[in-house]
């Protein structure tokens, strides 16, 4: 389903060049959980970006389901974005003059589905798992960090994407939002989404079925149980639910 071979990203800094990521490969199943592990500066916002068709790599390819999303006019590039990746970034802006809810809106007016009862009764419930129900129609200046990061991950599920790509998702949340989170896109993963997700919090390996770390622009994969002394899950949350079975105010 996404599969990047040779990829090498540089940024120019001045008469300096940068290799962000140096012959990069990765392949991912359709309904894997990946999870990519590594420290500040290793290259996962530009793996991240590259494979969510943001950022263009110097060299090198990304297939997406049979297609070359690097060979593909912007045009096209653009539609398999809004309509087939959920894209949570790392440090995701909100508009401030829409409501909470209109921000998480929003994905659904750059596709083909028109604004709907539905959509925003998605909407809703999207906010709702992520902790944010009463917010609603509050303003993004109006609420933390981590309130803004939570608009931005019901922003990203808001289109039902076959690929979510999530940049440190639940980096400044509490442990109970952050495993509502977790257990949303746990039942996600279920539902055959394919979830590639940046994180630093090793206990969080615990959702993935693959584990991979960076290290200066490269990457290799590394075995779960070995890895990290975490138990691979591969039918069931943490938690031990049962498969297809929802979490309790997750939405369909
Ligand atoms: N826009 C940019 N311009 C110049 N250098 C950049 C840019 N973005 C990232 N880098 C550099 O590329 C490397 C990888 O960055 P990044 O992908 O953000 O790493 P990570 O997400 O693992 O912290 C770092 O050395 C970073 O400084
Ligand atoms: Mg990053």
């Amino acid at each position: 389903m996404i599969c990047a071979v040779g990829i090498t990203k540089s940024y120019t800094e001045g008469s300096n060049a940068v290799v962000a990521l140096d012959h990069v490969g990765i392949e991912i199943d359709r309904g894997e959980f990946a999870v990519i592990m590594g420290r500040s500066g290793a290259g996962k916002s530009t793996l991240l970006g590259v494979i969510g068709g943001l950022l263009k790599p110097s060299s090198g390819q990304v297939m997406l389901n049979g297609r070359s999303l690097w060979s593909l006019d912007e045009r096209a590039r653009a539609r398999i974005r809004a309509e087939e990746i959920g894209f949570v970034f790392q440090n995701a802006p909100a508009i401030n003059s829409l409501t909470v809810i209109e921000n998480v809106l929003l994905p659904e007016t750059f596709s083909d589905k028109h604004r709907s009862i539905a959509g925003t009764r998605r909407a809703t419930g999207l906010l709702e798992v992520m902790g944010l129900g009463a917010k609603a129609h509050a303003y993004p200046d109006e609420l933390s960090g981590g309130e803004k990061r939570r608009i931005a991950i019901a922003s990203a599920l808001m289109n039902d994407p076959p690929i979510v790509l999530a940049d440190e998702p639940t980096g400044d949340l509490d442990s109970e939002t952050e495993s509502q989170i977790m257990d949303h896109f746990a039942y996600l993963k279920r539902k055959g989404t394919t979830i590639v997700m940046v994180t630093h919090d090793t206990k969080l390996t615990a959702y993935a079925d693959r584990v991979f770390r960076m290290e200066c622009g490269t990457i290799h994969e590394v075995s779960s149980h070995a890895g990290t002394q975490q138990t691979k899950i591969t039918n069931s949350g943490p938690s031990g639910r049962d498969e297809g079975k929802m979490p309790k105010s997750s939405v369909q």
